[in-house]
């Protein structure tokens, strides 16, 4: 069977590693945290994302090492890169995990076949065509396939894509990578395949145009209300239009996480660094802003302050761990600022990671993790 090498096996590149194995693919992983490397290998990782536990239990075909010349081998000539692209200060996506990656790389002799650097860190339009520019005198081509997934539904956001995105160094690593994914998806997504340069910014788009959704979503329900009307039945009559849709058109608490917020910026950027002005982006990070003030505002018209406020689902999202950019809990960290009293409820998990950032700032209320 095709060995294949996924480079950076955390939250993303391990269930895309698990699912290429689960098929029957050779895969090698390889990641720099030996810890982690270790409870892969004795298969005790234990993991809050569906179904990651059980593939790895059941997995015959995955060898995983914290060293990176265990994927050097004339045989594994696709090897997907899945490191972080932490948001720098300016907005931009630093690539210096990918960057050091492919030093390494390049430190083993050159391949005599064509090996195949598949990218599906997130990144700023433009990295991979010079990523490709820098490896392709190595023997080394760069695509770009970045995910459109969901923490808390990665496995199976992988299995049942809308779309697999493919910004293909040629048409025939393109056809390889579709090749890959054919044989894991279990429904028939389409298959956008294109330049590296137009992946890239089709993939902030996505993100962009949700964050758009959201901010509308909520900017026009903060205008019903203010207006003494009820937010859902405009919502709902606007996402009736076949044209619009109801779906990310519900009105709550803003966008937020590890990847809405930072793509909406990051594509931003990208328009500036090709000296255009793309005020969406700004104006969705504005908008989503000024609907927090409108439901501070709406609770403390609504609640004095000997009262409790109690606030629950702490996370971006349900199903998640992850506590970053929650709209919910910077409601609630507003509040408590103000001097509200603000009883927080969550599992324990949660619970521990804002106690360590906020400690005193509220009481706190660990439910049982199930
Ligand atoms: N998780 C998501 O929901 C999601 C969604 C879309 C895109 N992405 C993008 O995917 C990329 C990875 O995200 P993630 O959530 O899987 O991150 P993660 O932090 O969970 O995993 C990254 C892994 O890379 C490893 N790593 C770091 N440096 C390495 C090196 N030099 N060699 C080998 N391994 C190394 C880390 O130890 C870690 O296990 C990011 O660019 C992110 O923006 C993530």
């Amino acid at each position: 069977m095709v060995k294949i090498g996924v480079v950076g096996i955390g939250r993303l590149g391990l269930c895309f590693a698990l699912n290429l194995e689960r098929v029957g693919f050779d895969v090698f992983g390889v990641d720099s945290d030996a810890d982690y490397i270790l409870s892969i290998q004795s298969k005790t990782l234990t993991s809050n994302e569906p179904h990651v536990e059980d593939y790895l239990s059941d997995s015959e075909f995955l060898s995983v090492s914290s060293e990176l010349k265990s994927i050097i081998d004339p045989e594994i000539q696709m090897i997907f890169i899945c490191v972080p692209t932490p948001s720098k200060a300016d907005g931009t996506f630093d690539h210096s995990y990918i960057d050091k990656i492919c030093d390494e790389i390049l430190e083993f002799d050159r391949p005599e076949k064509e090996t195949h650097l598949i990218i599906n860190s997130t990144v700023m339009p433009g990295y991979c065509d010079s990523l490709h520019e820098r490896m392709s005198q190595h023997n080394y081509t760069a695509s770009y396939n970045p995910e459109f997934i969901a923490q808390g539904s990665i496995i199976e956001d992988q299995q049942f894509p809308d779309q697999v995105l493919i910004g293909e160094a040629n048409e025939d690593v393109g056809n390889e990578i579709e090749a890959i994914y054919r044989c894991f998806c279990q429904n028939d997504p389409r298959f956008s395949r294109m330049s590296k340069t137009e992946a890239e910014i089709t993939k902030l788009a996505v993100n962009c145009f949700l964050t758009t959704k959201i901010a509308f979503a909520n900017s026009i329900g903060d205008l019903t209300i203010q207006h003494g009307g009820n937010q859902d039945n405009v919502l709902a009559a606007i996402g009736a239009d076949e044209r619009i849709g109801p779906n990310f058109l519900r009105y709550g608490f803003g966008y937020g996480g590890p990847c809405l917020p930072r793509d909406n910026h990051a594509m931003g950027k990208a328009a500036q660094q090709v000296d255009l002005e793309l005020p969406i982006s700004e104006a969705t990070d504005r908008a989503n802003s000024l609907h927090r003030n409108f439901q501070l505002e709406a609770f403390e018209k609504n609640y004095s302050k000997d009262e409790q406020i109690v606030f629950s689902e702490l996370t971006y999202k349900p199903d998640s761990d992850i506590i970053e950019e929650s709209q919910r809990l910077e409601l609630a960290v507003d509040l408590a600022r103000k001097g509200y009293t603000v009883l927080l409820k969550d599992r324990g998990t949660v619970i521990d990671q804002i106690r360590a950032i906020h400690q005193n700032l509220f009481t706190y209320e660990a439910l049982t993790d199930d």
